[in-house]
């Protein structure tokens, strides 16, 4: 049931995010027709700007970062009408009344972005209730990190439900909005023939990897106290666990699908600090070559020496009958060999061969999930080469391809913030993170950093644009798995 609000508050209006992501997806949203009529965007940062300054910056913003094709002058202009800009310092409590005379009525529903530091949850929520802006009508999103640990995770959650209960909060985790991500839906719950052997029986491992070449990016700040587990594991990662291990929830609904996806977190099983050297491998990139292009190592970017991890590669497993046994293989790493975000679901072999000795080793099937840069579902199955065979069957692996860029050409690609924003707009929590999910998230990433404290863990170097350290190969080679390659 969609209900949508009047007004849309922006914290971190002039931020990198809000310029990237969140204002060209409201501009896509509003080219669309998709926002409601009549909705205002005001924007607020500690900057001083009017609501013209404001304008200008975020056509300056859009200009830079959509796509030419989706430039529509008038779209445009009548997007901007609806930008408004209110000055505030979150941390200081005299400057919200302004905000809320700023905002007006919001009987009409007003629904509120915090695209900031964490640290500034609690007096941004303590501010916004001061001055009447956390009423019935009024939603919040909340934008990641969502705490470094479940302690602060738990002190986020408190301080943020003590003025929003959960039915009012949105956690944002981009994951969710990709088109790809929520394919993983329609693949397993939309086809029959997937179920049955989704499953322990079914299915020998699971490998999930999101490489990026991307390094640093000037988030020293930020990156430093986080790394690559709580990055991206915390979060993407397990998301993506989450909707290949779930059990098939009954309704596609907030409620249904999130009480699936809980579930899974509080099945993973935990790692123990004398298991995660064998279990958990880190790494940190050095100078190397990416896309032919040499980079910098990580400390060199940095200016300092640290021991962050750039690079996590885990072996998890879910606890519980239909996982029993299959391992799931997760590595995720910057400066990379090449951006790829793939699930791959290698199924197990045939019981027998009949061909053994005559048309070369059967590969068992294996089901990719491309979610990035290309959008594919393939299936390897093993085949007949042609030809006469005297020597016999000659096989070969090959994939059934689906290609959803080519099958869906006509249709515009998303921003997966576009589909957040208007879900918050509009109301529907499905693809927001619950409280019980991120903390179940934590208690297990907390583990594994447990660990390696107590192991005195640090990052294996490898080089910019590898796949990362030895020991990430080696972490599937004892089980005899090889990592899905291009
Ligand atoms: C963010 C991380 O959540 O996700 C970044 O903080 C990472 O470090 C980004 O680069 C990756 O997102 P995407 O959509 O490019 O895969």
């Amino acid at each position: 049931e969609r209900n949508p609000v009047g007004k849309l508050l922006l914290f971190g209006a002039t931020g990198d995010l809000a310029k990237r992501m969140l204002l060209p997806s409201l501009y896509g949203l509003h080219a669309d027709g998709l926002l409601p009529e009549g909705l205002t965007i005001t924007g607020s940062a500690r900057g001083d700007l009017t609501d013209e300054q404001f304008r200008e910056a975020t056509h300056k913003a859009l200009d830079e970062f959509l796509p030419a094709d989706r430039k529509d002058e008038a779209a445009l202009s009548t997007f901007l009408d609806r930008l408004f800009f209110q000055p505030v310092d979150l941390s200081d409590a005299s400057t919200y009344q302004a905000l809320a005379d700023k905002i007006g009525d919001v009987s009409g529903g007003l629904a509120i972005y915090l695209s900031t530091a964490p640290s500034l949850f609690e007096p941004a929520v303590k501010g916004l209730q001061s001055v009447g802006l956390a009423g019935e009508t009024v939603r919040i999103a909340l934008e990641k990190p969502l705490g470094y640990d479940l302690e602060s995770s738990r002190e986020i959650n408190d301080t943020v439900s003590a003025v929003f209960p959960e039915d009012r909060i949105f956690r944002i985790d981009h994951y969710l909005g990709k088109e790809t991500v929520q394919n993983i839906l329609a693949l397993r719950f939309g086809n029959s023939m997937f179920e049955p052997v989704w499953n322990a029986r079914g299915i020998d491992n699971v490998q999930i990897t999101i490489a990026e070449t991307v390094g640093l990016e000037d988030r020293a700040g930020y990156y430093e106290g986080a790394g690559a587990l709580r990055d991206m594991v915390a979060n993407h990662m397990l998301q993506l666990v989450a909707l290949i291990a779930m059990e098939p929830p009954a309704l596609y609904d907030g409620t249904a699908i999130r009480d699936e996806k809980a579930k899974v977190f509080r099945s993973l099983r935990r790692i123990a600090p004398e298991e995660v050297q064998q279990l958990t491998v880190t790494g940190q990139y050095e100078e190397g070559a990416v896309g032919g292009k040499v980079v910098k190592g990580y400390d060199e970017e940095l200016g300092y020496d640290s021991d962050v991890e750039t690079f996590v590669a885990i072996k998890a497993h879910v606890d519980n009958w239909r996982w029993q046994g299959v391992p799931f293989y997760l590595r995720t790493g910057k400066r990379m060999a090449k951006r790829r975000s793939e699930i791959a679901i290698q199924f197990k072999p045939v019981p027998h061969s009949m061909f053994s000795g005559r048309g070369g080793l059967l590969q068992p099937n294996t089901l990719i999930i491309r979610l990035q840069p290309e959008e594919y579902i393939q299936l390897l199955v093993m085949t007949k080469e042609p030809g006469l065979d005297r020597d016999g069957l000659k096989l070969r692996e090959v994939p059934l391809n689906l290609s959803l860029d080519a099958q869906f050409a006509g249709k515009r690609r998303r921003i997966a913030y576009e589909r957040l924003l208007l879900d918050l707009i509009e109301g529907d929590q499905t693809l927001f993170v619950r409280r019980d999910e991120v903390e179940a998230q934590w208690k297990w990433i907390d583990a594994i950093r447990a660990g390696w404290a107590a192991n005195q863990t640090k990052p294996k170097h490898y080089a910019a644009g590898t796949w990362g350290p030895a020991g990430a190969i080696a972490l599937t080679e004892r089980d005899n798995v090889t990592w899905q390659d291009d």
